[in-house]
């Protein structure tokens, strides 16, 4: 019964229940809507349907963030591991993918590994990231904390050496306010041993960056647009989703692309679920996802800044994006 030996080693911990709720679509489609201007938070295009779209997004020819990223991990995964020499792998945000195994081979290689804990909002994701781990790695152990990784508390394998990774630049979606206390909050969490890896993609030739997020085959539109649907299934809401257009726009004040869904044509959309009558004008736009892009500089000062020094810093071969290993400054 190889399945329950692998299974045996899998502990999944749910927050969720402890926490006020981060998944709170009724909350935050109610405040976001109901604002100026108009915004929804980019966690909810995360359905079954949106993490599809967005594993295309992952190999479109213009979406180069995933494919930067995975060149500096499969050259630096080793160099990483040796500063830190982790047990651990805990992740923010993600699970089973291959950029996550290219630094479990590395602790592997090593005989350093141990477990992995994946921190993620889904708890299928981690789940099948256990299940496949398990399978994968025949002496880890899996211990997943199931809430929500903005708000680190209690991270798995305490008392380890662990690496911390938050990889993707999914930090680029958070305020830099916002990224500064999550990242404090996770440098209260880690001790002397531990290291943090973070993923940044760069600022760049405003053409490159606008491209990534208006790709020729649509597939950016529909993740966009998915949102819409999540509203109108989970909420009953009645947005039609040709009266919406996709525009992905750089914002160089703010050093950020920003998505919107822009109304084509004045129109009324109810949510009687929430007690919620909307009007847009036409041309009013919903903002869906802030993306914010960094340099050296600005990175640095986001570290500096949440208490964790900069180990070192690694870009991929055309400077796109880079990979910050830090560890907490001591206070
Ligand atoms: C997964 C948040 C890093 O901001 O580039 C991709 C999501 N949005 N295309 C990003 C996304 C549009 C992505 N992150």
């Amino acid at each position: 019964m190889r399945e329950d030996t692998a299974r045996s080693r899998i502990v999944l911990r749910n927050t969720l229940r402890e926490q006020a709720s981060p998944y709170d679509l009724r909350g935050d489609a109610h405040a976001g809507l109901s604002s100026t201007p108009k915004t929804l938070p980019s966690k909810y295009f995360y359905d079954a349907r949106g993490s599809h779209l967005f594993e295309m997004i992952t190999r479109l020819p213009e979406y180069y963030l995933t494919r930067a990223e995975t060149e500096i991990l499969e050259r630096e995964s080793g160099r990483i591991v040796e500063a830190f020499r982790p047990r651990v792998l805990v992740e923010f945000g993600s699970g089973a993918a291959r950029k996550t195994r290219i630094l479990l081979d590395a602790m592997l290689e090593r005989g350093l590994l141990e477990g992995y804990g994946p921190v993620d909002v889904s708890a299928e994701a981690s789940r099948n990231a256990a299940d496949a781990l398990t399978r994968d790695y025949p002496h880890i152990r899996v211990e997943g904390v199931i809430g929500d990784f903005e708000r680190p508390r209690d991270l798995p394998f305490a008392g380890r050496p662990r690496l911390m990774a938050f990889l993707g630049s999914t930090i680029g979606n958070l305020e830099p306010t916002h990224a500064t206390s999550f990242l404090t909050s996770i440098r209260e969490e880690m001790t002397a041993a531990d290291g943090f890896l973070v993923g940044f993609d760069l600022v760049k030739d405003i053409d490159v960056l606008e491209r990534a997020y208006n790709d020729e085959a649509g597939v950016t539109a529909k993740f966009n647009l998915n949102v819409l649907r999540v509203l109108n299934r989970e909420l009953g809401a009645s947005f039609d989703l040709d009266a919406f257009r996709h525009r992905a726009v750089w914002n160089a004040v703010d050093s950020r692309i920003e998505m919107h869904l822009v109304s084509v044509v004045e129109q009324f959309v109810r949510i009687p679920s929430i007690g919620l009558d909307i009007s847009f004008a036409a041309g009013e736009t919903i903002r869906t996802e802030l993306s914010h892009k960094y340099t050296r500089e600005s990175a640095g000062g986001l570290l500096q800044a949440s208490g964790l020094g900069l180990e070192s810093w690694c870009t991929d071969r055309s400077d796109r994006f880079a990979l910050a290993l830090a560890r907490a400054r001591s206070v």
